[in-house]
């Protein structure tokens, strides 16, 4: 099989009905609408039903990308499911959602890389399409945060929300090209932002804040590099959104324009593995343009992407 570079012909997202605006959380904990918005950049966030799973989210996601893409379930040759909530310790979530696409006979597998989840499974779809092995990728993240947070915890039950973003990463095709992908993890601060086993999320905070800054210029500055780019050449920096506060002083950092930098926080918080492909759902496309993808999260994961939108 001859390859051609790998691409991302369509992206899709899926947000549950429910919405959870911040005076949900003035009701019952010590903070406020203003502290929440003003800390984080959060208004509202998406919780689904007691009994929708994250594969449900990611079926959904899935079906509305394959429209997007003219595909249908038999033609993909692999899932890859990026989450950090499986709907069980086993089978896999991408098995669930294998099984949930009528016809579909594609090998399956979950990735586990927390916030960095969608562009580790970009970088596996890549690697699959470029060394002729596959040539039609589909790849999810879906994730139902809402189950795996403390209520009572002030620092986390107002940060994160549930949702579900999925793309179509073909053997050429139009889209956006995967020109150059970064991975990376830092071992050392796992216990920075963790889920017990059967216990729910605890999070230092300022730590995961102050790395994500750090990992977030290095890995913007390495792709720069590595491209042969200026900061001025990049059309749309796309961001994990998880604090509108990390974002801007990245932004700061590199002055780059608001209007290169979109967002959804304000109305999704923190979707983890999902937030980048909703996002890329929401951006309309301009053709022969740089656009970069900048993730991090638990592990602590981070990564990043650049592309060419043809
Ligand atoms: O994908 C990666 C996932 N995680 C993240 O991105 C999280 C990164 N970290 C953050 O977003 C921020 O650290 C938080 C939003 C979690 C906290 O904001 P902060 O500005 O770093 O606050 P802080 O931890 O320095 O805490 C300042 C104060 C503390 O009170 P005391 O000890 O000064 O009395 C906190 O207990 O703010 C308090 N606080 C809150 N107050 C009102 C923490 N959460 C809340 C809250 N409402 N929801």
């Amino acid at each position: 099989m001859i390859s051609e570079p790998a691409t991302i012909i369509a992206s899709a997202a899926y947000l549950p009905p429910n919405r959870v605006k911040n005076s949900h959380f003035e009701s019952y904990l010590d903070t406020s609408d203003s502290w929440i918005y003003e800390r984080t950049g959060i208004k509202e966030r998406r919780w689904a039903d007691m009994g929708v799973k994250a594969s449900d989210m990611g079926v959904f996601a899935a079906t509305e990308v394959l429209k997007k893409a003219n595909m249908e379930p038999k033609d993909l040759d692999l899932i890859l499911v990026a989450t950090m909530t499986p709907d069980q310790p086993l089978p896999s979530t991408a098995a669930l959602i294998q099984s949930k696409l009528a016809g579909c006979k594609a090998p399956a597998m979950d990735i586990s890389a927390a916030c960095s989840g969608y562009l580790y499974g970009l970088s596996v779809a890549k690697a699959f399409i470029e060394a002729g092995m596959y040539k039609n990728i589909l790849l999810v993240g879906c994730e139902k945060m809402s189950q795996v947070l403390d209520p009572n915890d002030r620092s986390t039950i107002i940060l994160f929300g549930d949702g579900a973003g999925a793309s179509v990463i073909t053997s050429g095709g139009k889209g956006l090209r995967i020109d150059n992908i970064i991975l990376g993890l830092d071992g050392n601060l796992a216990n920075s932002l963790y889920i017990p086993q059967g216990g729910s999320m605890k999070m230092f905070g300022q730590e995961v804040f102050k790395t994500a800054i750090q990992r977030g210029v290095e890995v913007i500055e390495k792709l720069l590099e590595k491209e042969k780019l200026l900061i001025e050449n990049i059309r749309y920096v796309i961001f994990h959104q998880a604090n509108m506060r990390i974002i801007q002083n990245i932004q700061k950092r590199f002055q780059i324009p608001e209007e290169k930098i979109p967002t959804t926080i304000e109305y999704t918080a923190n979707t983890s593995a999902a937030s980048i492909p909703i996002l890329l759902e929401s951006i309309s496309h301009e053709q022969n343009q740089r656009y970069m993808s900048v993730a991090f999260g638990a592990g602590f994961t981070y990564a990043g992407a650049i592309f060419t939108s043809l």
